[in-house]
């Protein structure tokens, strides 16, 4: 196999960082494609902790190439400020490849991104405030900005003119401060020039590497269920972070997706608002919270804990096309009596076993669970599917049979030799 395809498969938060950058040491490339900086995730790397917000997790290593593709915002400042921070702590051999077809994320982007979740008052979306969704709006609505302008002083001044004109206005109406064209443009003609060595025909790269037999992964952020097709909408992100979509992303071949491994907690977690039909209520939300350290990266807020939902998983593997699972945070689960796991929702008395479109419904839908047995091992060195007590190897079991994916990797603590390797899927 010779391309994978990541993605977190539930409402991100899954471990994609570590499995990433596990896999990462056998990849010749390393790809982003979608979403922002409103991703983040923690490597460990010499001994020392590193984190990742936009930058590919191929970045520590100096064979690697990494690639931050067309379906990716990039805000310049922040993105500048992260790799100078990699600078500064001995990171200085990379290779980045950087999509002139990639969206800038502008300072007006991040003002509306808070000025739309103030308006939108108890129905507020739970956004990381980064300006990706205004980002990904003004792409749609073809008024945005491209890294290929932000590097050429004058196509960047003719679109920041022309956006500022509708941008304006639009932070006017909602009452909040507009910006001048001098405020802006130096700075950012000044982060141009720093991208610009970066910049090239990333699709192009990737079409060349993939030709060569080169080993690309293509590295998830957020997760199936925050996705703006197949997520709980309008409580998503505004990118579709599934394997389908990294062709469109990445601008290759839909038949170069070899493989997509979906990553899974052994529970469910979901930070910001929308429905989460196995959420729990009681204390043992909070013995998970704590052991997992669910507390979000980008954000610090506090993340939601709820039993493991099958009926998700089993959606975000069809919309997904997700064919293996990496089953992560196994170890968190220890020292329970029982375990849940939901097979089904019941949806006004009826069973149903898929995610429903209307909000309002999945709102109603109650969680049908299978009770399994617990352990009470400590299972953070176990070294294989065989060292592993009964109940947890019937746990895998019972996801293995809902969701009709093998599980190809399990994890049992946050270091890469407490991951478990059960198939050779890169
Ligand atoms: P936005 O992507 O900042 O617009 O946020 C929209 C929703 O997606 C919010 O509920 C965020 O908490 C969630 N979200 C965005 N990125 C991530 C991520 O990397 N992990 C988990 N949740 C995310």
């Amino acid at each position: 196999m010779s391309t994978l395809v990541i993605v977190g498969s539930q409402w991100g938060d899954e471990g994609k960082g570590k499995i990433t950058d596990y896999m990462a040491q056998e990849a010749d490339v390393v790809v982003r494609s979608q979403g922002g900086n409103n991703a983040g995730h923690t490597i460990n790397f010499d001994g020392k902790k590193f984190a990742l917000r936009s930058i590919p997790s191929g970045i520590f290593h100096s064979n690697i190439k990494n690639v931050m593709a067309n379906g990716m915002v990039i805000d310049p400042k922040q993105m500048l400020e992260e790799l100078r921070s990699l600078e500064e702590r001995g990171i200085l051999n990379y290779q980045l490849y950087i999509s002139g077809r990639a969206h800038v994320v502008m300072p007006y982007h991040q003002r509306l991104d808070g000025a739309y979740e103030n308006l939108k008052k108890e129905n507020k979306i739970g956004t990381t405030k980064r300006g990706i969704g205004p980002c990904y709006a003004d792409k749609a609505n073809r008024i945005g900005i491209r890294i290929a302008d932000l590097i050429d002083p004058e196509s960047f001044s003719i679109a920041l003119k022309n956006a500022l004109e509708i941008k304006n206005k639009e932070l006017k109406m909602l009452g909040e401060k507009e910006y001048t064209f001098d405020e802006i443009y130096e700075e950012y003609v000044e982060y141009g020039k720093k991208l610009k060595p970066f910049v090239c025909d990333t699709s192009l790269l990737l079409e060349e590497e993939i030709e060569k037999g080169a080993k690309v992964l293509f590295e998830g952020a957020q997760g199936v269920m925050l996705c703006l097709d197949h997520g709980t909408y309008p409580y998503v992100t505004s990118s579709s972070p599934t394997g389908a979509s990294v062709p469109l992303n990445a601008g290759i071949a839909p038949q170069n997706i070899e493989s997509v491994l979906g990553i899974c907690k052994a529970y469910t977690t979901r930070v910001g608002e929308g429905p989460f039909p196995t959420e729990i209520h009681d204390e043992l939300a909070d013995y998970i919270r704590e052991r997992g350290h669910e507390y979000g990266t980008v954000t610090k807020r506090p993340r939601r804990v709820g039993y493991l939902d099958c009926v998700a998983l089993n959606y975000a593997r069809r919309v997904s096309g997700i064919n293996y699972l990496a089953l992560m945070l196994f170890d968190v689960l220890s020292g329970l009596d029982k375990i849940k796991i939901c097979y089904a929702y019941e949806l006004d008395g009826k069973e149903i076993y898929t995610v429903p479109a209307n909000l309002k419904e999945y709102y109603r839908c109650k969680p049908l669970y299978v009770e399994m047995d617990g352990w009470k091992e400590d299972i953070t060195k176990v070294q294989s599917y065989d060292e592993l007590p009964q109940a947890a190897k019937a746990y895998m079991k019972k996801i293995e049979e809902l969701t009709k994916t093998e599980i190809a990797i399990f994890s049992v603590g946050p270091d890469r030799h407490q991951t478990i390797r059960l198939k050779d899927i890169f």
